[in-house]
This record gives structure tokens, C-alpha cells and sequence, in this order.
């Protein structure tokens, strides 16, 4: 067996891009950990996000793992520089798809779903202005939606009235483009296409992190080659493992309770 793939974030956002990843590089085997306890990251400090980060990153590479995802805006925009210069193992993040959503848009005005930490970071910053000259950029904190979608709440009426909050004024402002810049939202997407008009396109960046996993497997010639085992994937929660298993649903997931 291959060295496992590491993925973390404060929960069970990161499963969105855990199934792109699974989607996309089938043979590999992968360890996820949800810092659920400590969600949502969202509202901490930089220090706590890092030092949380930190925490994260070492478990996984005391369980021997090859790379790290760190399937969570929030994380990556306040910690991968940190990390990438104190780790040799790489590392894969994910920041919200303001450039995609840059080049599509047609009225000018994206809108961008976040939290307070991604926002407020100088990493979300410099990639903004970098790609949106001559766009304005409507930003939106998400507040109180990680912490419904860690109870579960993703399909409650509650849910859609924060969402309907924090979504109309961006559509009134005649935004085309909404980047979910969390990656616990795209799991909102049925409760987003009934508040967004069809005109308008809902952008996240899974499907990009796993192509670059891919690419960064390929460069250090990391990818598994020990084929026809079947892969193996272990998940962790540090609250609530039967909600993790929930947002899976991989029949050979193990999902199991740890204290971390
Ligand atoms: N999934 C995390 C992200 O992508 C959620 C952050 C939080 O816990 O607030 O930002």
C-alpha cells in the first residue's frame, strides 16, 4: 500500500473536496480529520487557525502521509505560508475561485460567500485585487452557516433564511458569479439554487484542488502505484462521528471517533 493522502478541516465542509479528490485519483488511499471541536475556524484569530493548523498537520503526518490537503479556505489563507516553509511534505490548499469567477462574469460584480477569517486574510486580499481589476467584488461573511451545517441544519428553514439574508442583497446588487469561498457550503447548494436565479453562477473549488493534487502527485512522483488493492480511507472526527459518516457516502469509509 501507497502512502495515504492527509486531508483536514475544522469539520465536515472538507468531505466536499475529499469526494473530488476520491473522484478523481481513485487508487489512492487518504486519511481525513475533522477538527470539529474546534469549528468554526471562521472566528478565530490568525495565531489560533495556525496553531490549530499546526496541530492538524502533524497528526497526519504522524500517520505517514504523503501529502496535505487542507481542505479549508479558512486554514490555507491564514496558515499554508506558515506551513509550506516549516514542513518538507507538500501541501495543497484551497482559497475561494474569485479568478474563475473574474473571467466569467459578464455585469462586472461577483459576490463572494466567506468567512470572517478567509475575508479578513492577506492572502483572499492580494488574489483579489490581483485578478478583479475593473470588477467589483461584493463580499459576504457566513456567519452562523458552518456552525448549522455542523449540527446537521443543512436542509432546515433556518439555513435558508441566513442564506436568503446574506445572498439577496449581493443578487440586488446584480451580481452573475457567487463564489462559495467555504468549503462547507457547496453542501448548501440545493437550499442556494432556490434563493439564485438561473442567470447567476454558483463557483466553487473543489474540482481544482483535486486537479492540483493530482499534479503535485504527478511531479513528485508521489502517485500510487500499488493498483488493485482497492484504496482505503480512514475518518476522524473529534466530536461527532456519526455526522461525519453522514456527508459520506462511500461504502468503504471507516469513520471513527478521535481525540485530537
Ligand atoms: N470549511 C472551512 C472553510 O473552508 C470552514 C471554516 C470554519 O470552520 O469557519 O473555510
Amino acid at each position: 500500500m501507497g502512502n495515504p493522502i492527509g486531508i483536514f478541516d475544522s469539520g465536515v465542509g472538507g468531505t466536499s473536496i475529499w469526494k473530488e479528490i476520491h473522484q478523481l485519483l481513485p487508487n489512492e488511499d487518504t486519511i481525513y480529520l475533522a477538527d470539529s471541536k474546534n469549528a468554526p475556524y471562521g472566528e478565530r484569530s490568525k495565531e489560533e487557525i495556525l496553531q490549530l493548523s499546526i496541530k492538524n498537520t502533524q497528526l497526519l503526518l504522524q500517520m505517514d502521509c504523503k501529502l496535505i490537503v487542507m481542505a479549508c479556505n479558512t486554514a490555507t489563507t491564514n496558515a499554508i505560508e506558515h506551513l509550506r516553509l516549516n514542513y518538507q511534505v507538500p501541501f495543497i490548499g484551497i482559497e475561494p475561485a474569485i479568478k474563475p469567477a473574474a473571467l466569467h462574469t459578464k455585469t462586472k460584480k461577483v459576490g463572494v460567500l466567506a468567512t470572517k477569517g478567509t475575508l479578513s486574510s492577506s492572502l483572499f486580499h492580494n488574489t483579489t485585487k490581483l485578478h478583479t481589476s475593473g470588477i467589483e467584488v461584493f463580499e459576504q461573511e457566513g456567519r452562523g452557516l458552518v456552525e448549522l451545517i455542523e449540527q446537521g441544519l443543512v436542509n432546515s428553514a433556518q439555513t435558508e433564511t441566513l442564506l436568503r439574508k446574506y445572498v439577496e442583497p449581493m443578487l440586488n446588487k446584480n451580481i452573475d458569479c457567487l463564489v462559495l469561498g467555504c468549503t462547507h457550503y457547496p453542501f448548501l447548494i440545493p437550499a442556494l439554487l432556490k434563493i439564485v436565479p438561473k442567470n447567476v453562477q454558483i463557483i466553487d473549488s473543489g474540482l481544482a484542488v483535486a486537479k492540483q493534487t493530482k499534479a503535485v502527485l504527478e511531479k513528485h512522483t508521489l502517485l500510487n502505484k500499488n493498483l488493485g488493492h482497492g484504496s482505503k480511507h480512514l475518518f476522524y472526527s473529534n466530536q461527532n462521528a456519526d455526522l461525519l459518516k453522514s456527508f459520506l457516502n462511500a461504502t468503504n469509509a471507516e469513520v471513527d471517533y478521535l481525540d485530537f
